[in-house]
């Protein structure tokens, strides 16, 4: 039975002007186009259709296909077809400046805003957010320690505070620490305004215009914003399967006598790779060596997913000398619109990046810093994240095994298996598409990801390297293990539409 608000007419005395399959194409894509059929809704069956439309079921299958192949629509084995995410009409297409190059401008270009904003449309089923899981946020536990901290400390909760943060919070933090092998006293601890704060206010106090800024490349998109609004020049050392090749480092600190380096030692993003044990005593020594003071960004390190696999220590639990000025938030434990993290730094360094805090904001959000501390004392959150790590476990896993199916890849992409945090880095085969190629045709089929671009400066290795075009990043935090499959499904297809339509299709091999 065909549903009453997908009664489609056919005009028979049209036939054989118009025939009655491409007026069903028509019809169905006017639909699509204008709403009528909004994305993830179910056609009804072949047979169904072509009974209620009077035609036969190669009619109605070849429409069906037509469409899936424009895009519209997608077929799922055993389930049905269903429409896709809305295909964008040439004229307002936004895709369609990136399209003839394949490459992309500068991130801080507004367009580049605009291509990422298309994996938040609805129905797409997006590997592009590296954030706590939205399904699993502890949102009555929030909603508790919210309202019992107003109940309690009534307007003291809604004034400003020492610009170092709520002092039972720092201390419970230093606690929390401990996890991370980070023995300090809270008076080193300095809340923040989420980890991205902690990158800029460690720009402003390390870096002037012109000056270098050593990254892991590739990097986070906001570290490397955060340092070019500095005026930096941002210079990169590539990463490998033991993290960032630290070897590499003396001699571009010799040549370019970076500011600062920043890295994330621990589940990096894009890559989900982590720094060998050893590799984290070279860096150190090479900090002292060149007296380069590292930016560490933990964001990830609660997030082992390996019981047999325990995450490093931080960096900073090695870091005797000073150097390290670690990073971590709750943006990744709880949900990243609270906007609330924290640094750990040695005293004078610490002084300065609380003066640069008190210059940026005075104080971050009051109210939330003490809802959070009831979190850590009650040990909600704790219980939250021992829970979240273990759905981050079977999602990365359910990423990984789609990933691995026969026919997922074309033959010559390779990927990591991250054994913590939130992402996985997927290389493209030399011959074949662009991430951003990729991108372009994925979104019109209702997948998304974060082209490899986005994560590369323009030194060392920049946006048009080979690793930056072919890499992409895929977040699978956010995603139940049947849309991370669903996901996985649509790429493969966007792959062999781009293989197929290739002039240089017979490189592409599946
Ligand atoms: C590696 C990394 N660092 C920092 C941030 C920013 O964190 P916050 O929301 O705490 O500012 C993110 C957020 O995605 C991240 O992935």
């Amino acid at each position: 039975m065909v549903p009453t608000d997908l009664v489609v007419s056919l005009d028979r005395a049209q036939g054989r002007r118009y025939p009655l399959g491409k007026q069903l194409v028509d019809e169905l894509r006017r639909r699509v186009q204008a709403g009528a059929l909004g994305p993830g809704e179910r056609l009804p069956p072949v047979r169904g259709m072509a009974t209620s439309l009077k035609v036969t079921p190669e009619t109605v299958a070849n429409a069906y296909k037509r469409l899936v192949d424009e895009g519209y629509l997608r077929g799922e084995v055993g389930r049905g077809t269903f429409v896709a995410a809305p295909p964008l009409r040439a004229e307002e297409d936004p895709l369609a400046p990136f399209e003839a190059g394949g490459s992309l401008p500068p991130f801080t270009n507004p367009r580049n805003h605009e291509l990422l904003r298309l994996a938040n449309r609805p129905g797409v089923v997006s590997f592009a957010a590296s954030v706590a899981a939205p399904d699993l946020a502890p949102v009555e536990a929030l909603r508790a320690a919210l309202s019992d901290t107003l109940r309690d400390d009534g307007a003291s909760a809604l004034q400003v505070g020492a610009t170092q943060g709520y002092p039972p919070l720092r201390a419970a933090i230093a606690g929390l620490l401990e996890e991370r092998g980070l023995h300090v006293d809270e008076s080193a601890v300095c809340i923040t305004s989420g980890c991205q704060q902690g990158i800029d206010l460690a720009a402003k106090v390390f870096v002037s215009p012109g000056d270098a800024v050593l990254v892991e490349q590739p990097s986070f998109l906001g570290a490397l914003e955060a340092f070019r609004a500095r005026g930096a020049r941002i210079v990169g050392a590539p990463i490998e399967s033991d993290g960032l090749r630290v070897e590499a480092l003396p001699a571009l600190i010799q040549r370019h006598r970076p500011k600062l380096l920043y890295c994330m030692p621990t589940y990096q993003n894009p890559t989900g790779r982590s720094l060998s044990a050893e590799k984290r005593r070279m860096l150190l020594r090479i900090a002292a060596t060149y007296d380069l003071p590292i930016v560490e960004d933990d964001s990830a390190g609660f997030f082992p997913l390996d019981v047999d696999s325990p995450a490093q220590p931080s960096l900073k639990s090695e870091d005797h000398a000073g150097y390290v000025i670690h990073l971590g938030t709750f943006s990744k434990l709880i949900g990243a619109g609270l906007r609330l993290g924290w640094l750990v730094a040695d005293a004078a360094v610490y002084d300065k990046l609380v003066a640069a805090k008190y210059a940026s904001d005075l104080s971050s959000d009051a109210l939330v810093q003490r809802a959070a501390f009831r979190l850590l004392e009650s040990g909600a959150l704790q219980t939250h994240v021992a829970l979240a790590r273990e759905s981050y476990r079977l999602r990365r896993d359910a990423l990984l095994n789609a990933l691995r199916q026969p026919g997922a890849l074309p033959q010559g992409a390779h990927f990591n298996a991250p054994s913590g945090g939130f992402n996985l880095w997927l290389d493209l085969p030399r011959h074949g598409p662009t991430s951003t190629e990729l991108f372009l045709e994925a979104v019109r089929r209702g997948v998304a990801f974060v082209p490899g671009p986005f994560f590369f400066s323009a030194g060392g290795g920049g946006p048009a390297s080979p690793a930056a075009l072919r890499g992409l990043r895929l977040s699978y935090s956010a995603l139940v293990p049947e849309a991370l499959e669903r996901g996985v499904r649509l790429l493969a297809e966007a792959l062999r539409a781009l293989a197929s339509s290739a002039r240089s299709a017979e490189a592409v091999v599946y």
